[in-house]
């Protein structure tokens, strides 16, 4: 799979990157506390993953828990771990039958011994999967993710592993999450917010935003069929003119 930043543009997008917002939303417009709309949410997950493996999408990464997520009260942080616990066990097999490769990006260490440890077996069973590639970042935030490429280059650096002269983007994709697989094509935030909300910040340089009011318990077919329908009509231009983009589009297809 090509990785970083080639440019490797379709029609259907490599990769869809989700901040899946909306949940409390949806509890509260159904008087329902707002573990229920989280649980409503997993489902929404659930049904997404089944529609990139039917569109032939072959990268979906999901915002399940940001770095910030723990300012929430401690009440709803329990659920939403026994949560993520209780999902992953339950869908594992079926994920795994499937071909999805599971992995997570963020700093798993704080989360319990349990969750910890489900997370390494969910990666290690789905390592050789290749049909969908599911990442779920947790305890994840952009610049976190952007701190830590940089301290193990700066390893290196204090090493003399690598020189001043090599520090470059390059070098930077290349330990930053995610490195291995192609940048975001789209990325789909539901809930009405126009946020990045420290979300993939390096690796979106060149994604295509698209920002929907549903809430993310509602995301459905017909929802995710609107966002790649629109994202099917962007001229991707990567830092080009529009006349240059139309030209090696009219070599390819001639
Ligand atoms: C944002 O809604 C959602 C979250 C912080 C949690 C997202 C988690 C899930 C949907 C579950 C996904 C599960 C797995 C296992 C990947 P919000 O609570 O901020 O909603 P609000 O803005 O309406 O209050």
């Amino acid at each position: 799979m090509a990785s970083g930043n080639q440019h490797n543009v379709t029609l259907v997008p490599q990769h869809v990157a989700v901040v899946m917002d909306g949940n409390g939303r949806w509890a509260r417009q159904r008087f329902l506390p707002r573990p229920a709309g989280h649980k409503a949410g997993v489902d929404a997950t659930r049904r997404l993953v089944q529609l990139c493996v039917k569109k032939g999408i072959s990268c979906l990464t999901v915002f399940a828990f940001s770095s910030e997520n723990w300012n929430r009260p401690e009440e709803e942080v329990s659920s939403l771990m026994s949560l993520f616990l209780s999902t992953l066990n339950a869908e594992l097999n079926k994920l795994n039958e499937q071909g999805v490769r599971i992995r997570f990006i963020g700093d798993r260490r704080r989360f319990s011994t349990a969750l910890q440890s489900s997370i390494e077996d969910a990666e290690s069973i789905t390592a050789k999967n290749a049909r969908l590639y599911l990442n779920i970042a947790a305890n994840y935030g952009g610049r976190w993710d952007i701190v830590n490429a940089v301290q193990k280059i700066s390893q290196k650096l204090l090493a003399g592993d690598i020189s001043m002269q090599q520090l470059t983007e390059q070098l930077i994709s290349q330990e930053i999450s995610l490195a291995d697989i192609p940048e975001p094509d789209l990325f789909i935030r539901t809930g009405g917010e126009q946020r990045i909300s420290n979300f993939l910040l390096w690796q979106i340089a060149y994604t295509e935003l698209f920002f929907t009011e549903i809430l993310w318990p509602a995301f459905d077919e017909a929802a995710f069929d609107e966002a790649l329908q629109w994202y099917a009509t962007r001229q991707r231009r990567f830092g080009k003119t529009g006349e240059q983009v139309e030209s090696v589009r009219g070599r390819e297809s001639s």
